[in-house]
């Protein structure tokens, strides 16, 4: 019912981290943060929040879920509330869902495009117009822009007073209805009104020359700081990327990722014309395999802070999964590469290109920054840390690999290097049968499953099962993976519950992608606190890479199998043949 990109824009601007601590206090331990649970009465926090999946699970009560869960369960909301109420803090418009109109019909993608071509000479006449357009050249100016740049990039304004859009694009022949749908007009109780107001105009041209959206950025500090066209018959943001139609024609046989609009832009009038932004959301799949059309190497530039490093974790994974290879630029003295090359100039910005480092590169920069190698404890700490990482990787040249540049840096012996990383590897499948056993005797003796009865009937089955799931919602793109390759159907999941999740992903996924908010529409809190139970366990292994998750597919198929065989007797059906025996 509500849109996936809506609720995607919801989950990236409402972070869990924020949301959650607006209700209660969280304390940071590691990578994630702890509190008491809102959920139970509780002295020892057991209450988790999952940053890298935007999630939170009790370890106490079970309660999980993401953020649109946590605002239906402790607002006491339904899921169109909690998302209105989200969307509010966020800044974000809200297409209008209570006439029940398909937002869809109607308009058509020409009819938009040619409404976002009126728009852009527009507010481009706008911004250059003498008297109104005065405070979004200022504004320009000030953050480095010359006269050629704008034009380039076709950039403009949307006054606070005069040159109404709705007017204009009114006096062309578009009915409001239309104008609001293109997403240059809302609608609230006193009737239509401009969409973007006050901000510099950013259009978004794809590799067809086509405007397809636009961003704005408001003037001064006010909230939300960019406001973006939402999905229209001519717009799918996850599909797009900023500047893409210049990026394309370069010949540096690499992008440039960066996060903003305007890093593109100093960027491209420094001269580095392969550089591509997305449109205000982490990076997708999509995209990934957008760009890899033009080239297959990647260098990712984002924001230097601790947001922007994660994210950089994350599309370093996604660009790999497209068959990219991809680099992680290092920034330090400036936040954004806009900042950078204002201050240090677009030389320094080349040879931080040039220095730019691989996955495992990155990773033992983020070890190394953490410990003083001089100390020899700390030594050792960051050195098992570099292990535990090389541990968790699937492929053994890989892993050769960096046992050899780990021994090289820090001048060990490459044998002490692989022992160590072999004995983790030992204890990670250790405990992984360990926390397996765990659930096996919780189940049968006798402690009914309420929210999944199913998995008693198969526990070693449901067991993996729930171990591909959880891959799955931490990496939503390994269904694509599982889906695209046919190596998963709804018959390999061997619970009623699993089969209902891994089917609800995939339809939504090959109608417009999935994201977990949408869980909330048509799953009961319980189950996605379930869902949310798989994602803690698998976070709490940290081997989530292609390879474990190929290895868990291939396992819940030699179950699945095994049951539809009928080879496998499960505990339930040998108490049932004694039962009917005895009868006999
Ligand atoms: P400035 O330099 O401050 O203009 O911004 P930036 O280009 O450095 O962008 P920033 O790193 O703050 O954010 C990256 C991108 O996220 C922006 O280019 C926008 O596309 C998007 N973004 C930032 N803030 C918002 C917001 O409040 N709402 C929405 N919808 N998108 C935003
Ligand atoms: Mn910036």
């Amino acid at each position: 019912m509500i849109p996936a990109n809506i609720i995607e824009d919801i989950r990236y601007r409402c972070d869990i981290e924020s949301v959650i601590s607006s209700y209660l206090t969280l304390k940071r331990t590691g990578s994630n943060l702890k509190g008491l649970c809102p959920f139970h009465s509780e002295k020892t926090p057991s209450f988790v929040v999952y940053p890298e999946t935007q999630s939170f699970y009790c370890f106490g009560c079970g309660a999980g879920g993401d953020v649109i869960s946590f605002v239906m369960r402790t607002e006491n909301l339904d899921y169109v509330s909690a998302i209105e109420t989200l969307a509010k803090r966020a800044g974000i418009a809200l297409p209008d869902f209570s006439d029940g109109n398909e937002r869809r019909d109607g308009l058509s993608r020409s009819r938009t495009l040619a409404m976002n071509l009126e728009a852009a000479k527009f507010y481009r006449k706008c911004l250059f117009d003498d008297n109104i357009g005065a405070p979004g050249r200022q504004y320009l100016v000030d953050r480095g822009l010359t006269v050629p740049e704008i034009k380039h990039f076709g950039l403009g304004y949307s006054p606070e007073r005069g040159g109404s859009m709705l007017k204009h694009l009114q006096s062309l022949g578009f009915k409001p209805k239309e104008i609001q749908e293109a997403y240059f007009a809302g609608r609230g109780e006193h009737g239509y009104y401009d969409y973007f107001r006050g901000r510099v105009m950013f259009p978004i041209i794809d590799v067809s020359g086509n405007v397809i959206a636009f961003g704005g950025r408001i003037l001064g500090d006010a909230k939300p700081k960019y406001l973006n066209t939402s999905d229209t018959p001519a717009f799918k943001k996850s599909r797009n990327l900023f500047a893409l139609n210049y990026a394309k024609n370069s010949t540096a046989g690499y992008f440039i990722l960066c996060e903003g609009y305007m890093d593109v832009i100093a960027l491209h009038k420094a001269g580095f014309t392969s550089a591509v932004a997305t449109l205000g959301t982490a990076i997708t799949s999509e995209q990934a395999r957008l760009i890899k059309k033009y080239t297959d190497k990647v260098i990712i530039s984002y924001d230097s802070d601790e947001a922007g490093q994660k994210a950089a974790n994350r599309a370093i994974v996604l660009l790999e999964e497209a068959g990219i290879d991809a680099k992680v630029l290092k920034m330090s003295g400036a936040k954004d590469p806009d900042e950078y090359i204002q201050k240090f100039g677009a030389e320094k910005f080349k040879s931080l290109i040039e220095q730019s480092r691989g996955k495992f590169e990155f990773k033992l920069d983020e070890i190394s920054s953490k410990y003083d190698i001089a100390n020899p404890v700390e030594k050792i700490k960051a050195i098992g840390e570099i292990c535990s990482f090389i541990a968790g990787i699937y492929s053994s040249v890989e892993r050769d690999i960096y046992i050899e540049k780990t021994s090289r840096d820090f001048s060990i012996d490459p044998k002490s290097v692989k022992a160590d990383v072999e004995s983790k590897r030992r204890k990670l499948s250790r405990e992984n049968d360990k926390k397996r056993q765990g659930e096996l005797i919780r189940i049968t003796s006798g402690i009914s499953d309420r929210v999944n009865p199913d998995f008693a009937k198969q526990p070693k089955g449901a067991r993996i099962e729930e171990d591909v799931l959880g891959m799955i919602f931490i990496y939503s793109e390994y269904v694509t993976r599982a889906v695209d390759g046919r190596v998963l159907e709804e018959n390999d999941f061997v619970t009623s519950l699993g089969k209902r999740l891994f089917t609800y992903v995939k339809e939504k996924n090959s109608d417009g992608g999935f994201v977990f908010g949408m869980l909330n529409e048509e799953f009961t809190q319980d189950e996605i606190s379930r869902v949310s139970q798989m994602i803690a366990e698998r976070n709490e292994l940290s081997v989530n890479d292609e390879g474990s998750f190929d290895t868990y597919v291939r396992a819940l198929r030699q179950e699945s199998d095994k049951i539809n065989s009928g080879g496998d007797i499960s505990l339930e059906e040998l108490l049932q043949k004694k039962r009917s025996g005895m009868k006999k």
